[in-house]
C-alpha cells in the first residue's frame, strides 16, 4: 500500500509542478484553475493522512504557516554586486571604452541586454537540486534569510530535474534573480488598503520588499509576487557566456524575462535599449532601465569589479516620465517632527501608471529658486521614486496676477509660532502638541518597521487623535480601558476593534530596538537603533548581546 501511495504522491506532485511552471512561468496554463485545485487537493489530504510519506519538495510546502521569528543572516557564496549607473548615450560609450580598454586588443566583444527590473535581488541556493535556502541582497556581503517567504513564488522551482547536470557536484548550484510584484497586483493590495484607511505602498517595489520581508509566510503567499532571473551560478559549471546562462535557466525551469539580445556593438546596444524604453510602458511590472553585461565569462573575470560593481556590466536608466499640468495650490504639511513641508496641489494628470495630484515641493528655498507660484504650469517628474516632484515652471504660460509665495508665519494646523533653525531650510511648528505631530508620531510608532500594529493606520489614528483618545505613545496602550467605548462607535465594527486591541497587545513583544526606533528620536533611525543596543550592552554587560535581528 504505501508503494502505491508513494507513487501517488509523486505523481500529483510532479503534475503539479509541471502545471506550476505552465501558468507562473511560461504564463501558459494546461488546465483550469478547478482541475488544478483538485489534484492540489487530493495531494494535500494525502500528505494529511500520511505524513511521513510527505516529499521535501511537495508543492503543497510553499506555504508555510507558522509565525516565523525574525530573519537569520545568510553570508552570501559570492557577494552581490551593484551596478554602476549610466544615463545617456556619452556615459554608455565610455563604459564600451573602458571595456576595450581593459580586454587583450582585438577581441571580440558581445554585450548582452536586459531589462533592469524594478525590484529586489534574491539568491537562491540549491543542494542536490533541491531549494534550500532563499536570500536578500542585504548589503551584498550578508542578506536575510527569506526561505520561508520565497517558497511562496510559484515560479521558482522547489526543486529541478537531476537529469539537467552532468555530475552530481553542477546540483549545488545558486540562482539570482529579481522579485516584483506585478502593478496589476499593487494597484489592487494598494486599493484594498486604501479602503481599510491603511498607509499605501509607494511603489511595487516597496510593496514587493515589504511582502518578501513579512514574518508570516501565509501572508506573503496572499500577496502574490513574482521573479525573473539572470544568473546561474555553479563552481563547476561549463557555461561560457551570459546569453548561455540565460538559456540554461530557462531549460532548468527558471522564469527568465524574454525581452533579452546578443549585440555586438555599442551603437547595437544603444538601439536595443531605445527599443525597450519604448516598450516599458506596455510591461505588466516596472522596469527602471536596462541593463548591459559583458557576454563572455572569460572577459568577464579579466575586467573584475572595482569597490561593490563589476567593470563588466552597467545599467542604462531610462529618463524620469515628466507631464505638464496646473499647480492649483500650494498647502503647507505638518509632519512628526513638526516640519512644515509644501505640498503643490496639482491638476490631476496621469503618469506612467498612475494619476498624479500632488507632488513634493520640498521646502521654501526650493519654492524661491525655481520661482513656483500658485496657478503656474508646472513640469512635474516621476522618477524610480515614490513621489512626484516639481521640476520647473514654464514661465512662457505664466499668468499676470501671480505672486511669490512666502514663507509660513504660523502653523497651518495649529496656528501656534514657527521656527527655522539655523543651516536648516524647513520651518518648524513649535507646538509639540500640535495635533498633526501628535498623528505623525504615532503613525510612525505604531508602522511596520516599528511596532507594527496592524489596524492602527492613518485614518483610524486621525479619529481617535481628534476624539481625544490618543495624545501620547502610550495612550495606545490604555485604549482597552475603553473597549466598550471603542465598539460602540458606530463607524468601528466590534470584530475590527477586537482586532486591533489584540494586534497592540501583539506589539509589546517587540524587541527593544524597535520600540527604541518608534518613539522617533531624531538621528535615530532603524539601523542606529540597533547599533545603540549594541553599544549600551556592551558598555553596560561586557558582554556580546543576544539580539534578535
Ligand atoms: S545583474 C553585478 N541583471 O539591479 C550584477 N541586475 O543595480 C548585478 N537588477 O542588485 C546584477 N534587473 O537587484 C542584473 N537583469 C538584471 C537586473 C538586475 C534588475 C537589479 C538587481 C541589482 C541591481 C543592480
Amino acid at each position: 500500500m504505501p508503494n502505491h501511495l508513494r507513487k501517488r504522491l509523486q505523481q500529483l506532485s510532479d503534475e503539479l509542478k509541471y502545471h506550476d511552471h505552465r501558468d507562473y512561468v511560461l504564463s501558459d496554463p494546461e488546465i483550469t484553475d478547478l482541475e488544478y485545485d483538485m489534484l492540489y487537493k487530493e495531494l494535500e489530504r494525502l500528505e494529511r493522512e500520511n505524513p511521513e510519506l510527505v516529499l521535501p519538495d511537495s508543492p503543497t510546502r510553499r506555504v508555510g504557516s507558522d509565525l516565523e521569528n525574525d530573519f537569520k543572516s545568510v553570508v552570501h557564496n559570492y557577494p552581490m554586486l551593484s551596478l554602476a549607473n549610466t544615463y545617456n548615450e556619452e556615459e554608455l560609450f565610455d563604459f564600451d571604452r573602458r571595456v576595450k580598454e581593459g580586454l587583450p586588443q582585438g577581441e571580440k566583444i558581445e554585450y548582452v541586454v536586459e531589462y533592469k527590473i524594478d525590484g529586489l535581488s534574491v539568491s537562491l541556493r540549491y543542494q542536490n537540486c533541491m531549494l534550500v535556502t532563499g536570500a536578500t541582497r542585504g548589503d551584498g556581503v550578508t542578506g536575510e534569510d527569506v526561505t520561508a517567504n520565497v517558497k511562496t513564488i510559484r515560479s521558482i522551482p522547489l526543486s529541478v530535474d537531476p537529469a539537467h547536470f552532468s555530475d552530481d557536484i553542477e546540483e549545488n548550484f545558486e540562482v539570482r534573480g529579481e522579485v516584483y510584484m506585478e502593478k496589476a497586483v499593487f494597484k489592487r493590495l494598494n486599493n484594498e488598503r486604501q479602503r481599510k484607511g491603511e498607509k499605501l505602498f509607494a511603489n511595487p517595489r516597496n510593496l514587493a520588499s515589504g511582502t518578501l520581508k513579512l514574518l508570516n509566510p501565509a501572508d506573503t503567499a496572499k500577496r502574490p509576487l513574482q521573479i525573473f532571473t539572470y544568473y546561474y551560478l555553479s563552481s563547476t559549471s561549463s557555461l561560457k557566456t551570459q546569453y548561455e546562462n540565460l538559456r540554461f535557466l530557462t531549460k532548468l525551469g527558471f522564469r527568465v524575462n524574454p525581452n533579452y539580445t546578443l549585440c555586438n556593438s555599442i551603437q547595437e546596444v544603444l538601439d536595443f535599449c531605445k527599443e525597450l524604453e519604448e516598450k516599458r510602458d506596455n510591461l505588466s511590472y516596472e522596469v527602471d532601465g536596462v541593463v548591459i553585461k559583458v557576454n563572455s565569462f572569460r572577459h568577464q573575470e579579466l575586467l573584475g569589479s572595482i569597490a561593490k560593481s563589476p567593470r563588466w556590466a552597467c545599467a542604462f536608466k531610462f529618463k524620469a516620465k515628466q507631464a505638464k499640468t496646473r499647480l492649483n495650490d500650494i498647502t503647507w504639511q505638518v509632519g512628526r517632527t513638526g516640519a512644515i513641508t509644501p505640498v503643490a496641489e496639482l491638476e490631476p494628470v496621469f503618469l506612467a501608471g498612475s494619476t498624479i495630484s500632488s507632488a513634493t515641493l520640498h521646502n521654501f528655498d526650493e519654492i524661491t529658486k525655481k520661482d513656483i507660484r500658485r496657478g503656474d504650469t508646472v513640469i512635474i517628474e516621476k522618477g524610480g521614486d515614490v513621489i512626484p516632484k516639481v521640476v520647473s515652471v514654464v514661465i512662457e504660460e505664466r499668468v499676470d496676477d501671480t505672486k511669490p509665495e512666502t514663507a509660513p508665519l504660523t502653523c497651518p494646523v495649529c496656528g501656534s509660532g514657527v521656527f527655522r533653525p539655523e543651516n536648516e531650510a524647513a520651518y518648524y511648528c513649535e507646538n509639540g502638541e500640535c495635533a498633526a505631530q501628535v498623528k505623525g508620531r504615532i503613525e510612525h510608532f505604531a508602522s511596520r518597521g516599528a511596532m507594527d500594529i496592524e489596524g492602527l493606520g492613518t485614518s483610524i489614528i486621525d479619529q481617535f487623535v481628534d476624539a481625544g483618545y490618543l495624545k501620547t505613545y502610550a495612550d495606545i496602550y490604555r485604549l482597552k480601558n475603553l473597549e466598550r467605548e471603542l465598539k460602540s462607535i458606530e463607524r468601528f465594527g466590534e470584530k475590527s476593534i477586537d482586532n486591533l486591541l489584540n494586534s497592540i497587545e501583539l506589539s509589546k513583544t517587540k524587541p527593544f530596538h524597535k520600540v527604541l526606533f518608534a518613539i522617533g528620536i531624531r538621528y535615530v533611525g532603524a539601523g542606529a537603533a540597533k547599533n545603540w543596543l549594541n553599544i549600551l550592552c556592551l558598555l553596560t554587560t561586557c558582554r556580546k548581546p543576544a539580539l534578535k535581528r
